[in-house]
């Protein structure tokens, strides 16, 4: 497709049964297997040299890498101005002495976290397709995301949250104009009742990795990453907050295109971060798993890393794997430790997820997964500014369930 925007998308391919699928109808999961689809692009067909050094010129927002983003025409694009985030140093880090740390600060984008990312491609996309009754069953972050690109684009939008879910999140959501229903338990059974209450209606699932195009958008972290260090300056290793570990599975596809056309020579590692209650990524990675199987009993205070069946975890694994990287858990008290620590030491507002990574420093040392001397980008994946009312203490105290 080489039309309005540039856009170089070929097909849709499952990396496990090697189907292939027309980009151009509606489509979620791989028909045969059932596993996720992911997005090929004619990358041939790009001067590379000249479209990386052509990219300053662009609007600093996440469309300045639209060759590489599933949309065809400009209309289509439903943009609330997603900037490109700040990639801030830290300076010192006790925790983690000789290590020269870089926060990529996610929280600035609209509706505050990097949900942003995923939902402005695949609201734009389903646009596109002619979708306009989408639902999506979410820890919170990506219901909210999901609601303010659905205002953006008219369409009806349905977010299915779990009951514990902490306000302002369902407020959000509402305000934007969804309809919230509130579901029991964690988010593996938000989704079945979710798709069973769905089944037979005609709405779209915009789960992560069940539709094609989130992970386009979230391919864009990456991109910027590799951007933004410039040449000699990829860190060695990111650290992100993993859930269902789209994140992982889209900058591993940026790093790989890159590499592809010969822009990058170097793979930061991929480091996955999880709650110590709630870790089946990590789990799998200990114990040579090509699938996460489900955590059997998950708790965590960070609602976005309660996810205890990854949908399509080989393709999470693969990212992990394929950058030689690895993953280590946090407990809660921790992760509330970094929220503080980022706060009142380094000016910077993270949610739970978003601390995760800082938190994880002192593992990562001591595991060997990053080594004084390197230089480490932590992924803050969200803004901390929708808990700032919450009594931590009391929520460690009050304990799991
Ligand atoms: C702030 C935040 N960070 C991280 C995650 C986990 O993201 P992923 O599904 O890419 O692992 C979520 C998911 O809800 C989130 O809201
Ligand atoms: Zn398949």
């Amino acid at each position: 497709m080489a039309d309005g925007t540039g856009s170089l998308l070929q097909r849709l391919e499952c990396r496990s049964c090697c189907t292939q699928v027309d980009p151009g109808r509606p489509v979620g999961v791989c028909p045969t297997c059932g596993l996720a689809l992911l997005a090929t692009y004619a990358l041939d067909r790009l001067e590379a040299t000249a479209w990386w050094s052509g990219l300053s010129s662009r609007p600093a927002t996440l469309w300045r890498y639209r060759e590489l983003l599933p949309i065809g025409s400009p209309e289509s694009i439903m943009t609330l101005g997603e900037p490109m985030t700040p990639l801030v140093p830290l300076g010192p880090v006790p925790e983690a002495d000789g290590v020269a740390v870089r926060l990529k600060d996610d929280g600035a984008l609209p509706t505050g976290s990097f949900k942003a990312r995923g939902m402005a491609v695949a609201v734009s996309r389903a646009t596109e397709l002619g979708l306009r009754d989408l639902y999506v069953p979410s820890a919170g972050n990506a219901g909210i995301a999901l609601a303010a690109y659905g205002a953006r684009a008219r369409s009806r939008v349905r977010v299915y949250l779990p009951e514990r879910t902490p306000e302002p999140m369902p407020s959000a959501a509402r305000a934007y104009g969804a309809e919230v229903r509130l579901l029991p338990g964690t988010l593996r059974e938000v989704g079945a009742a979710a798709r069973a209450l769905e089944a037979g209606h005609g709405g779209f699932d915009m789960s992560t990795l069940r539709e094609p195009y989130r992970v386009e958008g979230k391919k864009t972290m990456g991109l910027e990453i590799a951007e933004q260090a410039g040449p000699g300056g990829m860190p060695d290793a990111i650290v992100y907050p993993t859930g269902g570990g789209t994140g992982l599975v889209g900058m591993f596809k940026a790093f790989s295109e890159l590499a592809t056309l010969g822009l990058i020579d170097r793979v930061p590692r991929l480091l996955a971060v999880q709650p110590e209650h709630c870790a089946p990524v990590v789990r799998a990675l200990r114990e040579g798993s090509p699938r996460a199987e489900p955590w059997e009993v998950p708790t965590t205070l960070a609602p976005g890393l309660l996810v205890p069946a990854p949908f399509s975890s080989e393709r999470v694994l693969e990212a992990i794997r394929g950058s030689r990287g690895g993953g280590v858990t946090v407990s809660d008290r921790e992760i509330v430790a970094g929220v503080r620590a980022l706060a009142a030491r380094h000016g910077t507002s993270a949610s739970p997820e978003g601390a995760a990574p800082y938190a994880a420093l002192p593992h990562l040392l001591r595991e060997r997964l990053i080594r004084p001397g390197e230089s480490v980008l932590l992924y803050c994946t969200g803004s901390g500014i929708p808990f700032a009312g919450t009594d931590w203490d009391a929520r460690l105290d009050a304990g799991p369930g």
